[in-house]
């Protein structure tokens, strides 16, 4: 299932998290793309408003893991640093855990993630504007189809 939607604005970016983070559930992984400066932790950080977080949620390119315990945690990577890599196993047990998987840069970690997965790639369209591209298999398609309308 595939759909392609445009944000205006940041305030529809956050009603885009607002409705994924209503139909997350553990073990969901969500794989984020786009050019740099996209928008993949500024929607992760909705998202995890959403979800109950009140951390502040800072991009983890430098850690490439932050753990926010929640009644649903968040695991929130980007895995940029990974790009010649293209692995770490040390991420298995959260990509695989019991929170909520959010993966900045997935496509450079491919090769270890399950073909059960939601993907936004989030293209630029202007300074506020984005065109997003959101990808699920079928365990994920029926929120992705949710999210057309
Ligand atoms: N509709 C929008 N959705 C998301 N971000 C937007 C939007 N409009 C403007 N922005 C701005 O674009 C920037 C996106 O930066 P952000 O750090 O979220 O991108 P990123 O994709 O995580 O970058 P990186 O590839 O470096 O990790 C922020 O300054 C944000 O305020
Ligand atoms: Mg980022």
């Amino acid at each position: 299932m595939e759909i392609k939607l445009v944000i205006h604005n940041l305030k529809e970016m956050e009603a885009l998290a607002m409705q994924i983070a209503k139909r997350l559930f553990p073990g969901f992984i969500l794989g984020l793309g786009g050019d740099l400066g996209s928008g993949k932790t500024t929607f992760t950080k909705y998202l995890a408003k959403h979800i109950g977080i009140e951390a502040t949620i800072n991009s983890p390119t430098f850690t490439i893991l932050k753990i926010y315990q929640n009644s649903l945690p968040l695991y929130h990577m980007d895995v940029y640093r990974l790009e010649n890599i293209g692995y770490d196993y040390e991420l298995d047990e959260f990509i695989y855990g019991d929170g909520v998987a959010v993966i900045e840069w997935y496509e450079y970690i491919i090769s270890m993630l399950p073909k059960a997965m939601m993907t936004m790639n989030i293209k630029v369209m202007s300074e506020t504007a984005r065109e997003i591209t959101i990808k699920g298999s079928d365990a994920y398609a029926a929120i992705v189809k949710d999210l057309s309308h």
